[in-house]
């Protein structure tokens, strides 16, 4: 599932996007709040969309791979840290984590 976030003017302000890893596993992929509208509860909107929707759909477990700058958010939210992740453009590392929903 893919969701976009728009703010009055129907211009994207965040995207976000949720996928079934498996009947209770649900990973949410490919987050992003537009700099501009950085750090004004969007992401955390966002977020909790995707989760509710994961509910919805019978998930019992989030799981995501944050890239460093963003584990203070979803520590937040609730996420724990279960290891590393991959390397994106063998530059960004990325940390696995979840919770349970
Ligand atoms: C990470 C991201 C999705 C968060 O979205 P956001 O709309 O900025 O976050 P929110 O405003 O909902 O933030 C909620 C809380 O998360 C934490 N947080 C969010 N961004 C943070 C940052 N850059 N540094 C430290 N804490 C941060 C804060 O505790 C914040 O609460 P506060 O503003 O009251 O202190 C967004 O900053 C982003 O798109 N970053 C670049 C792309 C990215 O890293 N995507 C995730 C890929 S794994």
């Amino acid at each position: 599932m893919h969701l976009m976030l728009v703010d009055p003017d129907h211009v994207a302000v965040g995207v976000g996007r949720l996928h079934f890893n498996s009947i209770r596993e649900a990973q949410i992929r490919y987050m992003a709040i537009d700099v501009s509208a950085q750090r004004r509860g969007f992401g955390s909107r966002l977020l909790a969309a995707l989760e509710a929707r994961a509910r919805e759909l019978g998930a019992a477990r989030m799981v995501l791979d944050a890239r460093e700058s963003a584990l203070r958010f979803y520590r937040k939210h609730g996420y724990r840290t279960v290891g590393p992740g991959h390397v994106l453009y063998n530059s960004i590392a990325h940390v696995k984590m979840e919770k349970e929903v």
